[in-house]
């Protein structure tokens, strides 16, 4: 079926959009931010360097968990699955396709990179180059509906990295400490979680095919609660990325010994 302004029904106007405003701006700046953390992502988790503080046990989310042979035995925690990783493998390969699922299949993101990427369309009333559309009915897009799947492991994957939050309340001496890395990873974890639960598809699991809500008075606080943190949705996957970011670099500076992690305890 033809798309834009050629499709069947459509107004015959020649013009690509009538938009006078600045329309182009949104997409280029999504592709540019998402492009800056994309590239940084691939070198940060196939450098198989710098992600670990051992003395803190201060684990990057791109390398958890970690779980093979190359991992030093200290970030071991969750055993040892594998054996030796081959360079540029990255070392949270076990997770990483359903990270990556849950954020591609994401309302949010497709939104946005369908704009940016796909041009599919730009923004709201200027025609799509493409000359065709099928939807999300059809290989390769019709993945999108794995998005609910991918929610549940998303939720495994935020309870390991809640872990490894927790595994940062490491002191000099094995015991209770608190540091800068401490706060920037609970930080991190709690806006994971926020993203998370923010889901659509968690909002429809809590709230959905519910009939009458005065029956559930349980689940319709739950959704409710759900449904305000839905509202933000967008803003929390732009700042997901970014506390996600500045935990890997902040631990990869301390891993490095480029910088040395503030104490507040031990
Ligand atoms: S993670 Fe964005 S809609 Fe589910």
């Amino acid at each position: 079926m033809e798309s834009g302004t050629a499709a069947p029904g459509r107004a015959s106007i020649p013009a690509r959009t009538l938009r006078t405003d600045n329309w182009r701006k949104a997409p280029i700046v999504t592709f540019t931010l998402l492009s800056i953390w994309v590239l940084y992502a691939l070198v940060r988790t196939v450098s198989q360097r710098n992600y670990f503080v051992e003395q803190y046990h201060y684990l990057s989310p791109f390398s958890s968990p970690c779980v093979s042979a190359s991992c030093p035995s200290g970030a071991r925690d969750f055993g040892t699955w594998f054996g030796h990783f081959p360079p540029f493998v990255p070392l949270a390969l076990l997770v990483l396709p359903f990270l990556l699922g849950f954020r591609l299949t994401c309302y949010y993101y497709r939104r946005a990179y369908y704009r940016s990427f796909w041009q599919s369309p730009p923004a709201c009333a200027v025609a799509e180059p493409h000359q065709r559309y099928s939807g999300e009915t059809k290989f390769p897009l019709i993945f999108q509906n794995l998005q609910r799947y991918f929610f549940g492991a998303a939720v495994l994957i935020s309870l390991i990295n809640s872990y490894d939050a927790i595994r940062a309340f490491q002191g000099k001496d094995g015991g209770l400490g608190i540091g800068l890395g401490t706060l920037i990873m609970v930080v991190n974890v709690v806006l994971l979680w926020a993203y998370t639960v923010s889901c659509h598809s968690c909002r429809h699991i809590i709230g959905g095919r519910v009939r009458s809500f005065s029956r559930y008075p349980m689940r319709y606080k739950a959704w409710t609660f759900v449904s305000r943190l839905n509202a933000k949705h967008m803003q929390l996957a732009w700042t997901t990325l970014l506390t996600l970011m500045i935990t890997d670099a902040y631990i990869g500076l301390v891993a490095s010994g480029a910088i040395s992690d503030p104490r507040f305890y031990n």
